[in-house]
């Protein structure tokens, strides 16, 4: 996108350097009104509509600087984003959509629902990865870790980031990230809750400096869960 953004760019401001200042072009452009172009009540000179065309081109090209063609962002290099499947039983609350790893708990963690809400499925991932193969770099949490945090530089801090996915997720009514949820070692520790209005996106603020391995669930209306795994660093 940047490059056709950018040859875009180039090309208009070359016409316009090479043509439109030409004495052919004003005699073009008498041929077609001697007042110029006219939109609206608005009337655009041939100068204007040309440089107009080239602040979009350099618009175009400005954006392809943040997204690459495949949408993906240039500042998200850092994260993990490889989608896993669990060998632990998983156990998934009727109630909320929580997972959880190992056996089913009293309660859920979440929405405190009983034992018998729960339901194992070891299929949860695999099933999304195979019905929708092509999805996971939009559905993948993407992971980074900070081993410091700019807000709490104070005390001992770990930020976590994630984001779904590299390719970012839709949030619509229609197709949205219900949750996202965080685990250390495969227990469970908090829930990022979503919101159409905001991107499916989080940061957490780690207090423990222990653990070996950070999980991110998520759970999309359409697309069905998604996971991550990240070395603590
Ligand atoms: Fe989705």
């Amino acid at each position: 996108m940047a490059l056709i953004g950018m040859g875009f760019a180039v090309l208009t401001r070359v016409f316009y350097v090479s043509f439109l200042q030409s004495e052919q072009l004003q005699v073009f452009t008498n041929l077609l009104t001697k007042r110029g172009f006219v939109y609206g009540r608005k009337k655009f000179q041939p100068q204007e509509i040309f440089l107009r065309t080239a602040a979009i081109g350099a618009t175009v090209a400005a954006a392809g600087k943040l997204f690459t063609v495949s949408g993906k962002p240039a500042a998200a290099s850092e994260a993990k984003t490889a989608p896993v499947m669990s060998p632990m039983k998983m156990y998934v609350c009727a109630v909320c959509g929580h997972i959880e790893f190992g056996s089913a708990p009293d309660n859920c963690p979440v929405c405190h629902a009983p034992k018998d809400k729960f339901t194992l499925n070891d299929a949860v991932f695999s099933d999304a990865m195979k019905k929708f193969p092509d999805k996971a770099d939009s559905h993948a949490p993407a992971i980074s870790i900070k081993k410091e945090s700019s807000l709490i530089p104070d005390m001992p801090c770990k930020e976590v980031r994630v984001r779904v996915g590299k390719m970012m997720h839709p949030m619509e009514e229609a197709h949205h990230i219900r949750f996202i949820d965080f685990y250390i070692d495969d227990k469970y520790v908090d829930r990022a809750s979503t919101s159409i209005h905001l991107y499916p996106a989080s940061t957490f603020y780690l207090k423990t400096m222990g653990g070996s391995k950070i999980r991110m669930v998520e759970l999309c209306n359409l697309h069905g869960y998604w996971q991550t795994e990240a070395e603590m660093e």
